[in-house]
């Protein structure tokens, strides 16, 4: 029998609901939850039961940690060992909101979050679903993106249930995702902070509050086998969709006649508004070009249409790495297994 077989509520954001999904919290259960970034599949961080159900639910790897949502300030504080004054200004800065920070951890985390790591990453969402349910819970909340392990992370509660459903106690509705993609993640532990995972707060915003910082290698670039990483998330295949992405890196005309010329069933292209009227093939769009923050509004949306219209084959425009274009293309290199057609 599948042990997959829970009720999975359907909750609103009434004040009722939000109370509910609190309850669960408390009692040890799973609810996704909306926030600013994706969805994420919630629990209560120092429960360590609730913990490893989190990674039953997805199917995810044992060896990738958990972020710790809060939704104040002061409630970092047990918490962590240290907080750098690096920190305490990107956290004055861009909390609440998209940004994840990996600090020291303090004895009262589980193992079951962090895997055995001495670090602990905290974001305090913007989300004010997100917010008030983690404030009636009174309780840090464990959060990966609320999707099975290795698929697209989800940006609307039906996402959720597509993913999700008998796998969890509820899953809340507050529509779709603002930022459309996950937290910036930047390690503060060690001489200079470094960047993990590039979000929506860009790398150029971070430099100007706190000066330098180290840009992962692994952001853009596939891990070698038995490279060392410091984000364990990075090396999982990640953000794929049934349909096969392939990236073309070319000019407009190579692109187009790239893309007129393929053959085969159910091919799409994934491009800009201005690109539609040049190619026979069905788009779907990042907006317009060079518009980044719509580009990573709708990079995971349009992930799951390919699913629901049944592509085949996705040929995909490679975005610039300027703000937070640098995340959509981590992202969609991720979601290519880094196949990338240079022309
Ligand atoms: O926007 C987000 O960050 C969403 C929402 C739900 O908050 N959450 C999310 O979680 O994207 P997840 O689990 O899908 O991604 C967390 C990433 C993983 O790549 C993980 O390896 C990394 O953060 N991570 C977590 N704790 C870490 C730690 N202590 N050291 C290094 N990397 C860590
Ligand atoms: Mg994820």
């Amino acid at each position: 029998m599948s042990e997959f077989n829970k009720q999975t509520k359907l909750l609103s954001t009434s004040e009722n609901d939000l109370q509910t999904a609190a309850k669960i919290f408390k009692n040890g259960g799973l609810v996704c939850i909306p926030t600013e970034t994706v969805y994420g599949l919630g629990a209560n961080a120092l429960n360590e039961e609730a913990v490893k159900n989190i990674f039953k639910a997805k199917g995810r790897a044992g060896d990738n940690p958990l972020i710790v949502h809060i939704s104040k300030f002061d409630d970092i504080k047990p918490l962590v060992k240290n907080i750098s004054k690096k920190a305490e200004i990107l956290a004055q800065s861009f909390w609440p909101g998209p940004l994840t920070m990996i600090f020291e951890k303090s004895n009262i985390i589980p193992d079951a979050v962090t895997c055995g790591m001495d670090t602990v990453a905290i974001r305090m969402p913007s989300h004010p679903v997100a917010r008030k349910i983690i404030e009636k819970s009174g309780l840090p909340i464990a959060a990966p993106s609320a999707n099975i392990s290795g698929g697209v992370s989800p940006v609307t509660a039906e996402h959720c249930f597509a993913d999700l459903k008998g796998r969890v106690d509820g899953v809340v509705d507050g529509g779709e995702c603002e930022v459309g993609l996950e937290s910036t993640v930047i390690l503060m532990v060690g001489d200079k902070p470094r960047l993990l995972r590039p979000g929506f707060v860009t790398a150029e915003q971070i430099c100007e509050k706190i000066g330098e910082i180290i840009i992962d290698d692994a952001i853009l670039n596939p891990i070698g086998k038995g490279q060392k990483v410091l984000s364990p998330g990075m090396k999982y295949k990640h953000y794929s969709p049934s349909a096969k992405v392939i990236i073309i890196d070319a000019d407009d005309e190579k692109y187009y006649s790239y893309v007129n010329q393929a053959e085969g069933e159910n091919i799409f292209a994934l491009c800009y508004d201005e690109d539609v009227a040049h190619i026979n093939k069905k788009c779907l769009t990042l907006g317009r070009h060079n518009d980044n923050k719509s580009a990573a509004n709708r990079l995971f949306y349009n992930l799951h249409q390919f699913d629901l219209l049944g592509a085949k084959t996705v040929f995909a425009r490679l975005p610039k790495t300027d703000g937070v274009g640098l995340a959509v293309v981590n992202r969609l290199l991720r979601s290519a297994g880094f196949e990338v057609i240079k022309l």
